[in-house]
Protein backbone atom coordinates (compact mmCIF):
# COMPACT_ATOMS: atom_id res chain seq x y z
CA UNK A 1 0.00 0.00 0.00
CA UNK A 2 1.89 2.89 -1.21
CA UNK A 3 -1.32 5.56 -1.20
CA UNK A 4 -1.41 7.56 2.03
CA UNK A 5 -4.88 6.61 3.63
CA UNK A 6 -8.16 8.53 3.23
CA UNK A 7 -8.12 8.70 6.85
CA UNK A 8 -5.92 8.02 9.59
CA UNK A 9 -6.96 7.87 13.66
CA UNK A 10 -4.03 8.00 15.34
CA UNK A 11 -3.50 7.11 19.49
CA UNK A 12 -7.00 8.03 19.89
CA UNK A 13 -7.60 7.74 23.68
CA UNK A 14 -11.52 8.48 25.29
CA UNK A 15 -12.15 8.31 28.66
CA UNK A 16 -16.02 8.33 30.36
CA UNK A 17 -15.31 9.05 33.81
CA UNK A 18 -13.13 5.94 35.10
CA UNK A 19 -14.43 4.49 31.60
CA UNK A 20 -11.38 3.43 28.95
CA UNK A 21 -13.67 3.45 26.48
CA UNK A 22 -10.47 3.75 23.42
CA UNK A 23 -7.47 3.11 24.15
CA UNK A 24 -4.66 4.87 22.34
CA UNK A 25 -6.77 2.87 19.42
CA UNK A 26 -5.38 3.23 15.61
CA UNK A 27 -7.35 3.05 12.35
CA UNK A 28 -6.77 3.42 8.84
CA UNK A 29 -9.12 3.71 6.05
CA UNK A 30 -7.71 3.61 2.67
CA UNK A 31 -10.14 4.94 -0.53
CA UNK A 32 -12.45 3.02 -1.76
CA UNK A 33 -12.49 0.29 0.43
CA UNK A 34 -15.21 -1.68 2.69
CA UNK A 35 -13.10 -1.73 5.77
CA UNK A 36 -15.37 -3.47 8.95
CA UNK A 37 -14.69 -3.10 12.72
CA UNK A 38 -15.33 -5.92 14.64
CA UNK A 39 -14.92 -6.77 18.34
CA UNK A 40 -16.86 -7.55 21.78
CA UNK A 41 -19.95 -5.53 22.99
CA UNK A 42 -18.09 -2.88 24.76
CA UNK A 43 -15.00 -2.73 23.00
CA UNK A 44 -15.13 1.01 21.64
CA UNK A 45 -16.41 0.53 18.36
CA UNK A 46 -19.13 3.12 18.36
CA UNK A 47 -17.18 5.50 20.55
CA UNK A 48 -14.18 5.54 17.74
CA UNK A 49 -16.40 6.22 14.74
CA UNK A 50 -18.34 9.08 17.05
CA UNK A 51 -15.60 10.50 17.19
CA UNK A 52 -14.42 10.75 13.39
CA UNK A 53 -17.54 11.75 13.16
CA UNK A 54 -16.89 14.39 15.63
CA UNK A 55 -19.66 13.72 18.33
CA UNK A 56 -17.29 12.46 20.60
CA UNK A 57 -13.80 14.43 21.19
CA UNK A 58 -11.19 12.64 21.86
CA UNK A 59 -9.23 12.95 25.22
CA UNK A 60 -5.84 12.42 23.25
CA UNK A 61 -5.06 11.59 19.48
CA UNK A 62 -4.83 12.83 16.29
CA UNK A 63 -7.39 12.51 13.01
CA UNK A 64 -5.78 13.09 9.51
CA UNK A 65 -7.52 13.26 6.40
CA UNK A 66 -5.02 12.74 3.34
CA UNK A 67 -2.60 12.87 5.39
CA UNK A 68 -3.64 16.63 6.50
CA UNK A 69 -4.51 17.41 10.94
CA UNK A 70 -7.94 18.01 10.65
CA UNK A 71 -9.92 18.80 13.89
CA UNK A 72 -13.76 17.20 13.70
CA UNK A 73 -15.53 18.99 16.18
CA UNK A 74 -18.79 18.97 15.23
CA UNK A 75 -20.82 16.06 12.67
CA UNK A 76 -21.53 19.61 10.95
CA UNK A 77 -17.70 19.99 9.70
CA UNK A 78 -16.99 16.17 9.67
CA UNK A 79 -20.11 16.04 6.72
CA UNK A 80 -18.00 19.09 5.65
CA UNK A 81 -15.32 16.89 5.54
CA UNK A 82 -17.44 14.64 3.33
CA UNK A 83 -17.71 12.30 6.54
CA UNK A 84 -21.38 10.63 6.93
CA UNK A 85 -22.90 8.05 9.66
CA UNK A 86 -25.63 5.94 10.09
CA UNK A 87 -25.95 5.34 13.94
CA UNK A 88 -26.57 2.12 15.69
CA UNK A 89 -29.67 3.53 16.82
CA UNK A 90 -31.74 5.65 13.80
CA UNK A 91 -32.28 9.70 14.18
CA UNK A 92 -35.35 10.00 11.78
CA UNK A 93 -38.12 11.79 12.86
CA UNK A 94 -40.66 9.32 12.52
CA UNK A 95 -43.32 11.71 11.99
CA UNK A 96 -41.40 13.33 9.08
CA UNK A 97 -41.50 11.57 5.64
CA UNK A 98 -38.43 9.71 4.37
CA UNK A 99 -37.73 12.66 1.41
CA UNK A 100 -38.35 15.64 4.56
CA UNK A 101 -35.79 13.57 6.80
CA UNK A 102 -33.38 13.06 4.13
CA UNK A 103 -33.63 17.43 2.91
CA UNK A 104 -33.55 18.28 6.47
CA UNK A 105 -30.30 21.13 7.56
CA UNK A 106 -29.46 21.43 3.49
CA UNK A 107 -33.29 22.17 2.30
CA UNK A 108 -32.96 23.74 -1.66
CA UNK A 109 -34.23 26.89 -1.66
CA UNK A 110 -36.09 28.99 -4.33
CA UNK A 111 -36.35 32.39 -3.60
CA UNK A 112 -34.47 31.97 -0.53
CA UNK A 113 -37.92 30.92 1.71
CA UNK A 114 -39.53 28.11 0.12
CA UNK A 115 -38.04 24.67 0.27
CA UNK A 116 -38.04 23.38 -3.12
CA UNK A 117 -39.27 19.85 -2.67
CA UNK A 118 -39.23 19.21 -6.07
CA UNK A 119 -36.07 19.74 -6.85
CA UNK A 120 -34.57 17.81 -3.76
CA UNK A 121 -37.50 14.99 -4.38
CA UNK A 122 -35.50 14.57 -8.07
CA UNK A 123 -31.77 14.75 -6.86
CA UNK A 124 -33.04 12.08 -4.38
CA UNK A 125 -35.14 9.71 -6.52
CA UNK A 126 -32.31 9.82 -8.94
CA UNK A 127 -29.76 8.96 -5.97
CA UNK A 128 -31.74 6.10 -4.88
CA UNK A 129 -32.51 4.76 -8.48
CA UNK A 130 -28.96 4.56 -9.05
CA UNK A 131 -28.08 2.91 -5.80
CA UNK A 132 -31.43 0.13 -6.32
CA UNK A 133 -32.89 1.22 -3.19
CA UNK A 134 -37.04 0.81 -3.44
CA UNK A 135 -38.17 3.53 -0.91
CA UNK A 136 -41.44 5.74 -1.02
CA UNK A 137 -39.53 8.96 -0.56
CA UNK A 138 -43.39 10.53 0.34
CA UNK A 139 -44.42 7.75 3.31
CA UNK A 140 -43.77 9.18 6.70
CA UNK A 141 -40.99 7.31 8.17
CA UNK A 142 -42.80 5.05 10.66
CA UNK A 143 -44.64 3.16 8.15
CA UNK A 144 -41.24 2.61 6.95
CA UNK A 145 -40.20 -1.12 6.99
CA UNK A 146 -36.78 -1.50 8.83
CA UNK A 147 -34.82 -1.68 5.76
CA UNK A 148 -36.45 1.34 4.01
CA UNK A 149 -35.47 3.68 7.01
CA UNK A 150 -31.98 2.69 6.94
CA UNK A 151 -31.68 3.38 3.03
CA UNK A 152 -33.40 7.01 4.35
CA UNK A 153 -30.20 7.00 6.72
CA UNK A 154 -28.25 6.63 3.84
CA UNK A 155 -29.71 8.32 1.39
CA UNK A 156 -29.49 11.17 3.94
CA UNK A 157 -25.99 10.71 4.27
CA UNK A 158 -24.97 10.74 0.34
CA UNK A 159 -27.20 13.67 -0.22
CA UNK A 160 -25.04 15.46 2.30
CA UNK A 161 -22.18 14.50 0.45
CA UNK A 162 -20.60 11.91 1.92
CA UNK A 163 -17.89 10.64 0.43
CA UNK A 164 -16.85 8.21 3.61
CA UNK A 165 -19.75 6.29 4.81
CA UNK A 166 -19.94 4.94 8.50
CA UNK A 167 -22.58 2.27 9.55
CA UNK A 168 -23.04 1.16 12.65
CA UNK A 169 -24.36 -2.35 12.97
CA UNK A 170 -26.56 -2.08 9.76
CA UNK A 171 -27.25 -5.25 9.70
CA UNK A 172 -28.49 -5.90 13.31
CA UNK A 173 -32.13 -5.13 11.99
CA UNK A 174 -32.80 -6.38 8.44
CA UNK A 175 -34.28 -8.77 7.05
CA UNK A 176 -31.73 -11.57 4.84
CA UNK A 177 -32.74 -10.33 1.80
CA UNK A 178 -32.43 -6.75 2.89
CA UNK A 179 -28.99 -7.51 3.83
CA UNK A 180 -28.23 -8.39 0.23
CA UNK A 181 -29.45 -5.68 -0.82
CA UNK A 182 -27.82 -3.38 1.19
CA UNK A 183 -24.74 -5.02 0.23
CA UNK A 184 -25.34 -4.81 -3.36
CA UNK A 185 -25.49 -1.18 -2.50
CA UNK A 186 -22.52 -0.77 -0.75
CA UNK A 187 -20.71 -2.64 -3.53
CA UNK A 188 -22.31 0.64 -5.82
CA UNK A 189 -20.68 2.95 -3.54
CA UNK A 190 -17.51 1.36 -3.82
CA UNK A 191 -17.44 1.11 -7.68
CA UNK A 192 -18.12 5.41 -7.47
CA UNK A 193 -15.35 5.75 -5.69
CA UNK A 194 -16.75 6.11 -1.90
CA UNK A 195 -15.40 4.11 1.29
CA UNK A 196 -17.19 2.54 3.43
CA UNK A 197 -16.85 1.58 7.24
CA UNK A 198 -18.76 -1.15 8.68
CA UNK A 199 -19.50 -1.89 12.31
CA UNK A 200 -20.44 -5.42 12.71
CA UNK A 201 -20.92 -8.74 15.03
CA UNK A 202 -21.98 -11.10 12.27
CA UNK A 203 -18.25 -12.02 10.63
CA UNK A 204 -20.18 -14.35 7.84
CA UNK A 205 -21.25 -10.77 6.56
CA UNK A 206 -17.27 -9.24 7.14
CA UNK A 207 -15.68 -11.82 5.10
CA UNK A 208 -18.42 -11.88 2.50
CA UNK A 209 -18.44 -7.78 2.06
CA UNK A 210 -15.19 -6.28 3.78
CA UNK A 211 -11.61 -5.52 2.11
CA UNK A 212 -10.24 -5.12 5.58
CA UNK A 213 -10.71 -5.76 9.09
CA UNK A 214 -10.11 -3.98 11.92
CA UNK A 215 -10.19 -5.82 15.17
CA UNK A 216 -10.94 -3.76 19.06
CA UNK A 217 -10.51 -5.44 21.89
CA UNK A 218 -11.01 -3.55 25.57
CA UNK A 219 -10.74 -0.24 23.47
CA UNK A 220 -7.09 -1.02 21.63
CA UNK A 221 -6.92 -1.66 18.12
CA UNK A 222 -5.36 -5.30 17.97
CA UNK A 223 -5.26 -5.98 14.54
CA UNK A 224 -6.03 -4.76 11.00
CA UNK A 225 -6.20 -7.66 8.18
CA UNK A 226 -6.82 -8.08 4.29
CA UNK A 227 -9.77 -10.13 3.93
CA UNK A 228 -8.06 -12.72 1.95
CA UNK A 229 -5.40 -13.05 4.74
CA UNK A 230 -7.77 -14.53 7.47
CA UNK A 231 -11.05 -15.93 8.72
CA UNK A 232 -13.62 -16.59 10.74
CA UNK A 233 -11.52 -18.45 13.50
CA UNK A 234 -9.11 -15.88 13.61
CA UNK A 235 -10.88 -13.13 13.63
CA UNK A 236 -12.98 -14.43 16.98
CA UNK A 237 -9.98 -15.31 18.43
CA UNK A 238 -8.00 -11.77 18.03
CA UNK A 239 -11.74 -10.71 19.29
CA UNK A 240 -12.38 -12.39 22.64
CA UNK A 241 -9.00 -13.25 23.30
CA UNK A 242 -9.93 -17.30 23.19
CA UNK A 243 -11.90 -19.53 20.61
CA UNK A 244 -15.33 -19.43 21.12
CA UNK A 245 -16.62 -21.86 22.89
CA UNK A 246 -19.32 -23.58 20.72
CA UNK A 247 -22.16 -26.79 20.69
CA UNK A 248 -24.93 -25.99 23.25
CA UNK A 249 -25.88 -28.33 26.17
CA UNK A 250 -27.81 -31.83 24.90
CA UNK A 251 -31.31 -31.37 23.79
CA UNK A 252 -34.27 -32.36 25.57
CA UNK A 253 -36.81 -33.76 23.38
CA UNK A 254 -39.76 -31.78 24.17
CA UNK A 255 -43.12 -33.86 26.00
CA UNK A 256 -46.32 -32.68 23.41
CA UNK A 257 -48.80 -35.39 24.62
CA UNK A 258 -50.42 -32.93 26.92
CA UNK A 259 -52.34 -29.97 26.69
CA UNK A 260 -49.77 -27.22 25.47
CA UNK A 261 -49.02 -24.05 27.51
CA UNK A 262 -49.51 -21.89 25.07
CA UNK A 263 -52.66 -22.04 22.55
CA UNK A 264 -53.65 -20.27 19.89
CA UNK A 265 -56.84 -20.85 17.80
CA UNK A 266 -58.00 -19.27 15.07
CA UNK A 267 -56.75 -16.00 16.29
CA UNK A 268 -57.49 -12.80 14.31
CA UNK A 269 -56.61 -9.13 14.20
CA UNK A 270 -57.74 -6.36 11.57
CA UNK A 271 -56.14 -2.80 11.05
CA UNK A 272 -58.96 -0.37 11.10
CA UNK A 273 -59.07 -0.37 7.60
CA UNK A 274 -60.84 -3.56 8.28
CA UNK A 275 -57.61 -5.23 6.91
CA UNK A 276 -56.50 -8.93 8.53
CA UNK A 277 -53.18 -8.37 10.23
CA UNK A 278 -53.64 -12.21 11.94
CA UNK A 279 -55.60 -13.99 9.88
CA UNK A 280 -56.94 -16.82 11.48
CA UNK A 281 -53.80 -18.34 13.84
CA UNK A 282 -52.87 -21.56 15.28
CA UNK A 283 -50.07 -22.13 17.33
CA UNK A 284 -49.30 -24.44 20.31
CA UNK A 285 -45.96 -24.26 22.30
CA UNK A 286 -45.39 -27.22 24.88
CA UNK A 287 -43.63 -26.97 28.13
CA UNK A 288 -40.22 -27.75 27.35
CA UNK A 289 -40.32 -26.16 23.94
CA UNK A 290 -38.62 -23.96 21.74
CA UNK A 291 -41.13 -22.60 18.48
CA UNK A 292 -39.37 -20.36 16.18
CA UNK A 293 -41.68 -18.17 14.25
CA UNK A 294 -39.73 -17.57 10.64
CA UNK A 295 -40.59 -14.97 8.47
CA UNK A 296 -39.74 -11.60 6.64
CA UNK A 297 -40.44 -8.33 9.01
CA UNK A 298 -44.10 -7.21 8.87
CA UNK A 299 -45.69 -10.29 8.35
CA UNK A 300 -47.70 -10.36 11.39
CA UNK A 301 -45.00 -11.17 13.91
CA UNK A 302 -45.40 -7.97 16.25
CA UNK A 303 -48.99 -8.43 15.80
CA UNK A 304 -48.78 -11.70 16.82
CA UNK A 305 -46.44 -11.10 20.00
CA UNK A 306 -49.35 -7.89 21.05
CA UNK A 307 -52.07 -9.88 21.17
CA UNK A 308 -50.16 -12.47 23.57
CA UNK A 309 -48.62 -10.62 25.65
CA UNK A 310 -51.61 -8.03 25.70
CA UNK A 311 -50.73 -4.75 24.37
CA UNK A 312 -53.00 -5.35 21.32
CA UNK A 313 -56.91 -6.96 21.80
CA UNK A 314 -57.43 -9.52 19.49
CA UNK A 315 -60.65 -8.83 17.13
CA UNK A 316 -61.40 -13.36 17.60
CA UNK A 317 -60.11 -16.49 18.73
CA UNK A 318 -58.93 -18.35 21.51
CA UNK A 319 -55.44 -17.61 23.70
CA UNK A 320 -54.92 -19.65 26.34
CA UNK A 321 -51.75 -20.06 29.24
CA UNK A 322 -52.70 -23.29 30.98
CA UNK A 323 -55.83 -23.34 29.90
CA UNK A 324 -56.62 -20.42 31.32
CA UNK A 325 -57.84 -17.54 28.77
CA UNK A 326 -55.66 -14.95 28.72
CA UNK A 327 -57.11 -13.43 25.68
CA UNK A 328 -57.58 -9.51 25.73
CA UNK A 329 -55.70 -9.49 29.45
CA UNK A 330 -54.09 -6.80 30.51
CA UNK A 331 -50.50 -7.04 30.18
CA UNK A 332 -49.64 -6.17 33.77
CA UNK A 333 -52.19 -9.72 33.80
CA UNK A 334 -50.34 -11.15 31.49
CA UNK A 335 -47.06 -10.19 33.14
CA UNK A 336 -48.37 -11.93 36.72
CA UNK A 337 -49.02 -15.06 35.14
CA UNK A 338 -45.48 -14.93 34.21
CA UNK A 339 -45.50 -14.40 30.67
CA UNK A 340 -42.30 -12.25 29.98
CA UNK A 341 -41.11 -10.13 26.64
CA UNK A 342 -38.22 -9.59 25.41
CA UNK A 343 -38.77 -6.70 23.07
CA UNK A 344 -37.64 -6.33 19.39
CA UNK A 345 -37.26 -2.59 19.57
CA UNK A 346 -35.32 -2.04 23.06
CA UNK A 347 -35.03 1.78 23.01
CA UNK A 348 -38.93 2.04 22.99
CA UNK A 349 -40.18 -1.17 24.91
CA UNK A 350 -37.32 -2.54 26.90
CA UNK A 351 -35.22 0.13 28.44
CA UNK A 352 -35.59 3.57 30.60
CA UNK A 353 -32.94 4.94 28.64
CA UNK A 354 -32.14 7.96 31.73
CA UNK A 355 -32.65 5.60 34.16
CA UNK A 356 -29.82 4.27 36.01
CA UNK A 357 -28.69 0.62 35.16
CA UNK A 358 -29.89 -1.09 38.36
CA UNK A 359 -33.42 0.49 37.96
CA UNK A 360 -33.54 -0.78 34.63
CA UNK A 361 -33.05 -3.85 35.49
CA UNK A 362 -35.14 -4.45 38.24
CA UNK A 363 -37.78 -2.80 35.85
CA UNK A 364 -41.07 -4.10 36.25
CA UNK A 365 -40.28 -6.03 39.27
CA UNK A 366 -39.65 -3.24 41.46
CA UNK A 367 -42.91 -2.88 43.27
CA UNK A 368 -42.58 -6.60 44.53
CA UNK A 369 -40.52 -8.20 47.38
CA UNK A 370 -37.38 -8.41 47.25
CA UNK A 371 -37.14 -4.86 45.90
CA UNK A 372 -40.31 -3.38 47.50
CA UNK A 373 -40.99 -3.35 51.14
CA UNK A 374 -43.93 -1.34 52.98
CA UNK A 375 -44.06 0.62 49.38
CA UNK A 376 -40.51 1.81 49.39
CA UNK A 377 -38.39 0.59 47.38
CA UNK A 378 -35.06 -1.44 49.31
CA UNK A 379 -31.89 -0.10 47.31
CA UNK A 380 -29.56 -2.26 48.95
CA UNK A 381 -31.35 -4.77 47.16
CA UNK A 382 -31.66 -3.60 43.84
CA UNK A 383 -27.77 -2.94 44.34
CA UNK A 384 -27.24 -6.90 45.35
CA UNK A 385 -29.14 -8.12 42.61
CA UNK A 386 -27.50 -5.90 39.55
CA UNK A 387 -24.22 -6.94 40.80
CA UNK A 388 -24.86 -10.23 40.50
CA UNK A 389 -26.31 -10.39 37.22
CA UNK A 390 -24.07 -8.11 35.81
CA UNK A 391 -21.40 -10.75 36.69
CA UNK A 392 -23.60 -13.42 35.36
CA UNK A 393 -23.95 -12.00 31.85
CA UNK A 394 -21.04 -9.74 31.58
CA UNK A 395 -22.44 -6.32 31.14
CA UNK A 396 -20.04 -4.23 30.85
CA UNK A 397 -20.97 -0.78 32.60
CA UNK A 398 -18.84 1.50 34.68
CA UNK A 399 -21.55 1.54 37.42
CA UNK A 400 -24.59 0.21 38.44
CA UNK A 401 -25.65 4.01 39.11
CA UNK A 402 -25.00 5.43 35.86
CA UNK A 403 -27.95 5.94 33.28
CA UNK A 404 -27.79 2.95 31.11
CA UNK A 405 -27.99 4.96 27.97
CA UNK A 406 -23.99 5.26 28.70
CA UNK A 407 -23.89 1.79 28.20
CA UNK A 408 -22.76 0.41 24.83
CA UNK A 409 -25.65 -0.89 22.15
CA UNK A 410 -24.93 -4.78 23.41
CA UNK A 411 -24.49 -4.12 27.18
CA UNK A 412 -28.07 -2.77 27.17
CA UNK A 413 -29.88 -5.02 25.06
CA UNK A 414 -27.79 -7.72 27.78
CA UNK A 415 -29.68 -5.89 30.45
CA UNK A 416 -32.96 -6.46 29.17
CA UNK A 417 -32.36 -10.03 28.13
CA UNK A 418 -31.33 -10.62 32.12
CA UNK A 419 -33.80 -8.65 33.78
CA UNK A 420 -36.81 -10.84 31.49
CA UNK A 421 -34.63 -13.87 32.13
CA UNK A 422 -34.25 -13.90 35.95
CA UNK A 423 -37.52 -12.95 36.95
CA UNK A 424 -38.31 -16.63 36.65
CA UNK A 425 -40.59 -17.00 33.57
CA UNK A 426 -42.92 -19.22 32.49
CA UNK A 427 -43.26 -18.71 29.22
CA UNK A 428 -40.69 -16.46 27.52
CA UNK A 429 -41.39 -14.36 24.43
CA UNK A 430 -37.85 -13.86 22.58
CA UNK A 431 -38.05 -11.30 19.82
CA UNK A 432 -34.73 -11.17 18.49
CA UNK A 433 -32.95 -11.72 21.54
CA UNK A 434 -29.19 -11.63 20.21
CA UNK A 435 -29.55 -8.85 18.11
CA UNK A 436 -26.88 -6.58 18.79
CA UNK A 437 -24.55 -8.84 20.68
CA UNK A 438 -21.39 -10.25 20.04
CA UNK A 439 -20.98 -14.15 18.97
CA UNK A 440 -19.93 -15.05 23.02
CA UNK A 441 -22.71 -12.94 24.21
CA UNK A 442 -25.58 -14.62 21.52
CA UNK A 443 -24.15 -18.14 22.40
CA UNK A 444 -24.60 -17.52 26.23
CA UNK A 445 -27.98 -16.59 25.44
CA UNK A 446 -28.56 -19.29 23.04
CA UNK A 447 -27.84 -21.54 26.31
CA UNK A 448 -29.77 -19.44 28.84
CA UNK A 449 -32.97 -19.93 26.42
CA UNK A 450 -32.24 -24.05 25.95
CA UNK A 451 -31.75 -24.36 29.95
CA UNK A 452 -34.86 -22.82 30.36
CA UNK A 453 -36.33 -24.98 27.97
CA UNK A 454 -34.65 -27.90 29.96
CA UNK A 455 -36.57 -26.66 32.82
CA UNK A 456 -39.52 -27.00 31.15
CA UNK A 457 -40.31 -23.67 30.22
CA UNK A 458 -42.07 -22.43 26.95
CA UNK A 459 -39.92 -20.20 24.80
CA UNK A 460 -41.85 -18.41 21.62
CA UNK A 461 -38.62 -17.06 19.53
CA UNK A 462 -38.89 -14.40 16.70
CA UNK A 463 -35.93 -14.29 14.62
CA UNK A 464 -34.92 -12.93 11.54
CA UNK A 465 -32.01 -15.08 12.02
CA UNK A 466 -32.48 -18.12 9.85
CA UNK A 467 -29.36 -20.29 11.53
CA UNK A 468 -30.61 -18.98 14.73
CA UNK A 469 -34.00 -20.55 14.03
CA UNK A 470 -33.25 -23.49 13.21
CA UNK A 471 -30.18 -24.41 15.52
CA UNK A 472 -32.64 -23.18 18.76
CA UNK A 473 -36.08 -24.47 18.11
CA UNK A 474 -37.81 -27.54 18.24
CA UNK A 475 -40.52 -26.46 15.79
CA UNK A 476 -40.18 -23.49 13.37
CA UNK A 477 -43.40 -22.13 11.90
CA UNK A 478 -43.12 -19.55 9.09
CA UNK A 479 -45.71 -16.49 9.45
CA UNK A 480 -46.76 -14.92 6.02
CA UNK A 481 -49.46 -12.27 5.56
CA UNK A 482 -51.01 -13.23 9.05
CA UNK A 483 -51.07 -16.56 8.40
CA UNK A 484 -48.52 -19.35 9.75
CA UNK A 485 -47.93 -21.33 6.27
CA UNK A 486 -46.40 -24.18 7.96
CA UNK A 487 -44.52 -25.93 10.93
CA UNK A 488 -41.53 -27.60 10.33
CA UNK A 489 -38.76 -29.67 11.90
CA UNK A 490 -35.41 -28.04 11.79
CA UNK A 491 -33.93 -31.50 11.34
CA UNK A 492 -36.22 -31.52 8.00
CA UNK A 493 -35.55 -28.55 6.73
CA UNK A 494 -32.56 -25.78 5.81
CA UNK A 495 -32.60 -22.09 5.28
CA UNK A 496 -33.42 -22.34 1.57
CA UNK A 497 -36.79 -23.63 1.74
CA UNK A 498 -37.67 -21.85 4.80
CA UNK A 499 -36.16 -18.56 2.90
CA UNK A 500 -39.14 -19.55 0.30
CA UNK A 501 -41.42 -20.38 2.59
CA UNK A 502 -41.07 -16.63 4.46
CA UNK A 503 -42.08 -15.35 0.68
CA UNK A 504 -45.07 -17.12 0.06
N1 LIG B 1 -21.70 8.47 26.62
C1 LIG B 1 -21.07 7.56 27.39
N2 LIG B 1 -20.93 7.74 28.71
C2 LIG B 1 -20.29 6.83 29.48
N3 LIG B 1 -19.75 5.68 29.01
C3 LIG B 1 -19.85 5.45 27.70
C4 LIG B 1 -20.52 6.35 26.81
N4 LIG B 1 -20.46 5.85 25.56
C5 LIG B 1 -19.79 4.67 25.65
N5 LIG B 1 -19.42 4.42 26.94
C6 LIG B 1 -18.67 3.26 27.39
O1 LIG B 1 -17.56 3.07 26.54
C7 LIG B 1 -17.35 1.67 26.26
C8 LIG B 1 -17.32 1.43 24.77
O2 LIG B 1 -18.63 1.62 24.24
P1 LIG B 1 -18.97 1.53 22.70
O3 LIG B 1 -20.39 1.98 22.56
O4 LIG B 1 -17.94 2.25 21.91
O5 LIG B 1 -18.85 -0.04 22.45
P2 LIG B 1 -19.13 -0.90 21.13
O6 LIG B 1 -17.85 -1.56 20.75
O7 LIG B 1 -19.79 -0.05 20.12
O8 LIG B 1 -20.10 -2.04 21.69
P3 LIG B 1 -21.47 -2.71 21.08
O9 LIG B 1 -21.02 -3.83 20.22
O10 LIG B 1 -22.15 -3.26 22.29
O11 LIG B 1 -22.25 -1.65 20.39
C9 LIG B 1 -18.45 0.94 26.99
O12 LIG B 1 -17.94 0.43 28.19
C10 LIG B 1 -19.50 2.00 27.28
O13 LIG B 1 -20.17 1.71 28.48
MG1 LIG C 1 -21.75 0.01 19.34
Amino acid sequence: MTNPPLIKMHGITKRFGKVLANDRANFSLQHGEIHAIVGENGAGKSTLMKILYGLYQPNDGEIYLRDELVRIDSPRIAIKLGIGMVQQHFTLIPALTALKNIVLAKEPHRFKTLLDTATAHRSITALAEQLGFHLDLNAKVESLPIGGQQYAEILKALYHGAEILILDEPTAVLAPQEVTGLFDCLHGLKAEGKSVILITHKLGEVMTVADTITVMRRGKSVASLRRSETDIAELSELMIGKKPFNGLKTQKVPDRSGPPMLHLEDVTLRAKNGRALLDGIDLDVFAGEIVGIAGVEGNGQSELIEVITGLQKSDSGTITLNDASIANRSPAEIRRKRVVHLPADRHRHGISLNDRVDENLILGSHNQPPFCRHGLLRRKAAHQFADDVIEKYEIRAGGVNLPIRTLSGGNQQKVVVARELESDPELIIAAHPTRGLDINAAQFVHQQLIDARNRSKGILLISADLEELLSLSDRVAVIYNGRIGGVLRPSETDETQLGALMLG
